[in-house]
Parts: structure tokens; C-alpha cells; sequence
């Protein structure tokens, strides 16, 4: 009898392999605490990109890894990320995502901060069966620094000194880490060589930077619709993000005391005015670049790969990250 459609396509696209992974996600997600049900699903249910658990699942493959272990890590990443998000959306105070109501609008700081706890501490016990103490020193080191670098954002916010180096070890803590620990999990369980290992590691950190430096320059040039949150939320935060500490560097004198007023004041009414320098300076662009050039790190990160359709959807994933808009 011919297998389903879709466990055969599962070599080609991996549509099977993440169909699983969500299959996963909302098994695991299963509390008999009706909040945690309600708010679970209710993020869960509004999708996101789910680029984390696709690096797993990409690198499993690459690297010639098909136990359904990979299913398992895949939705713990997605856990992790999600609680981060949960938490983030309320530090952040931010009111949209995945182009619906926050969780932390709909049903409260404390719910979505508690709910975030819940996802946190489900993905050590998913951890934990997985069985491997490999595995566990990846996530819990990779779930520290994110506190770390979230911790570091909340020092430098309203803060315009704030330097690109400072900028940078944020980004890479709080986003750049989990990229990086879903690619190295993926040759973790594969059991490829050390050195294979960090070079897996070293394209997650490279693609996740990537991802963030696009994040920021989206919160400025961004369309709310495609990307299903408010775009502006940055400088109303007082957020010094590369876009808004490129263009002080280059702006005119009086240009710069506007900059560092919105960073300290996070004055939003003031989003077009600053926008206008952010571009005329060439700020944005600049973001760009650096974004563009840590894809190409990553990108040239997969020539120690086997070809094949993984190899090729993670040589495109650098290419979208770059020139996404959502
Ligand atoms: C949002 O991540 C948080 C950042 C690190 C910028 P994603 O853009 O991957 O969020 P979803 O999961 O697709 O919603
Ligand atoms: C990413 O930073 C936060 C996390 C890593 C959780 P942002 O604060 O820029 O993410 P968005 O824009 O809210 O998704
Ligand atoms: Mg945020
Ligand atoms: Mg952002």
C-alpha cells in the first residue's frame, strides 16, 4: 500500500518532518491547568516561522540522523523560543504578535510570564527524556545566556553611549545563542566529530545574528501586516539598535541630539522625523550589510556539509534571512 502523500514528500520538503513537529509541540503543550492550555494554544495556534526547529531537523538530516529524537529536540527549541517570547512581549510591552493580540494584552503580564515558566520547564522535562547529557548542557547553557542577553538589553536600554560592541554580545546572547544551540543539537544527535559540530554551531550563530540585525532594521522600515507585530516598538523602548547607533554615528550634530533624546526619552511621536535619518543616513543600509555578511558567514559554514535538499534549504534560509519582510 502507498504511504501517504505527504511522509512521501517528507525527503523533498520537509513538510512532513515540521507537521510532526507541530504534532509534538501541541502533545507536549497538554496541561490539565486550564490557562496554561488556553494561553499554550493560543501563541502555538498563531504559528511564527519556526525557523529554530528546522535548523534541528535540517542538520539531523544533513548529517544522516533519522531517529525521532529529532522531533522531540525540534519542539523543544520551538518551547524555549516561545517562552522567550512570552516573556519578551512583556518586558517589551509590546501588543502584537503573529499578527494577533499579545498573550500579555489578551490575558495579563502575570498569566503570560507564569504561562512562559510553564513552556521553560516543560522543555527541560522533554530534556530530560531525551536521555542525553549532552543534550541538557546544550539547552541549559543556551537558556542562561538568553537570560543573560535579555538582562544586558534592560542595562543598555534609554542608554545612548550604548556601543555597537555592547549591541552586538546582545544580540548574540539573547538570539544568536538558540540558533546556535538548534543547529549544533541537530549534529549533536547525528553524533558527527567535534569539529563538524562547531562548525554547525558557528552557522546557527552567524544565521541567528543575521536574523536579529534584520529584526531591528525592520522595526524601523517594517509593514505591520506582514510582519504581524508593531513596528516603532524599538524606539519607544529607548532600544539602542544598530539602525539608530549607525545613524548617530554618521548624522549632523543636531541630528545626533535627536537620536540620543529618543533613546532616552523613547519618543515615538517623533518615528517619522527619525526614520528620515535613520535612511538619509544610510543607516539602514549599513544594518543591511552587516546582516548580509553574517548570512554569508553562515553560508560558507555549509560547504563542510554533505550536498543535498538539507544543505540546500539551509543555504536558503541564509539568503531569506536577509531579504525577509515578515
Ligand atoms: C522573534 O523571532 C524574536 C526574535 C528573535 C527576533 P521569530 O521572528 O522567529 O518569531 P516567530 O516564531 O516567527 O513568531
Ligand atoms: C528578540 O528581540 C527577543 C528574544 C530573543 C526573545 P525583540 O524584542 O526585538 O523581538 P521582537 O521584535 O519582540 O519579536
Ligand atoms: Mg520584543
Ligand atoms: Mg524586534
Amino acid at each position: 500500500m502507498p504511504e501517504p502523500t505527504t511522509v512521501q514528500n517528507s525527503g523533498l520538503d520537509g513538510a512532513a518532518d515540521m507537521a510532526e513537529v507541530d504534532r509534538v509541540i501541541r502533545q507536549r503543550l497538554e496541561s490539565n491547568v486550564a490557562l496554561i492550555d488556553q494561553i499554550g494554544s493560543y501563541i502555538v495556534g498563531a504559528g511564527g516561522k519556526r525557523i529554530r526547529p528546522r535548523l534541528v531537523l535540517l542538520f539531523a538530516r544533513a548529517l544522516g540522523f533519522h531517529g525521532a529524537a529529532r522531533f522531540e529536540l525540534a519542539a523543544i527549541v520551538e518551547f524555549i523560543h516561545t517562552a522567550t517570547l512570552l516573556h519578551d512581549d512583556v518586558v517589551d510591552e509590546s501588543s502584537m504578535r503573529r499578527g494577533h493580540p499579545t498573550a500579555n494584552a489578551l490575558f495579563g503580564n502575570a498569566a503570560s510570564v507564569l504561562v512562559g515558566d510553564f513552556l521553560y520547564s516543560r522543555a527541560f522535562q522533554m530534556m530530560v527524556s531525551v536521555g542525553s547529557m549532552r543534550v541538557l548542557e546544550v539547552l541549559a547553557d543556551a537558556t542562561n545566556v538568553i537570560a543573560e542577553g535579555e538582562v544586558l538589553q534592560l542595562i543598555n536600554m534609554h542608554d545612548p553611549d550604548t556601543s555597537v560592541e555592547d549591541y552586538l554580545r546582545v544580540i548574540r546572547f539573547k538570539t544568536a545563542k538558540l540558533f546556535e544551540a538548534s543547529a549544533r543539537l541537530g549534529a549533536v544527535i547525528a553524533q558527527a566529530p567535534a569539529e563538524l559540530e562547531e562548525v554547525c554551531a558557528d552557522y546557527g550563530r552567524s544565521l541567528g545574528t543575521a536574523f536579529q540585525l534584520v529584526d531591528d532594521l525592520l522595526d524601523y522600515e517594517g509593514d505591520p501586516a506582514q510582519l504581524g507585530k508593531n513596528v516603532g516598538d524599538d524606539l519607544r523602548e529607548g532600544k539602542p539598535t544598530l539602525p539608530l547607533l549607525m545613524a548617530m554615528s554618521r548624522g549632523s550634530a543636531d541630528e545626533r541630539s535627536l537620536l540620543r533624546r529618543a533613546i532616552v526619552n523613547g519618543e515615538v511621536e517623533r518615528l517619522r522625523d527619525i526614520v528620515g535619518i535613520v535612511r538619509r543616513t544610510g543607516a539602514l543600509d549599513a544594518t543591511r550589510a552587516a546582516a548580509r555578511a553574517e548570512a554569508r558567514k553562515a553560508q560558507a559554514c555549509l560547504t563542510r556539509l554533505p550536498p543535498g535538499p538539507a544543505k540546500d534549504a539551509l543555504l536558503e534560509l541564509c539568503l531569506r534571512s536577509v531579504d525577509r519582510s515578515s
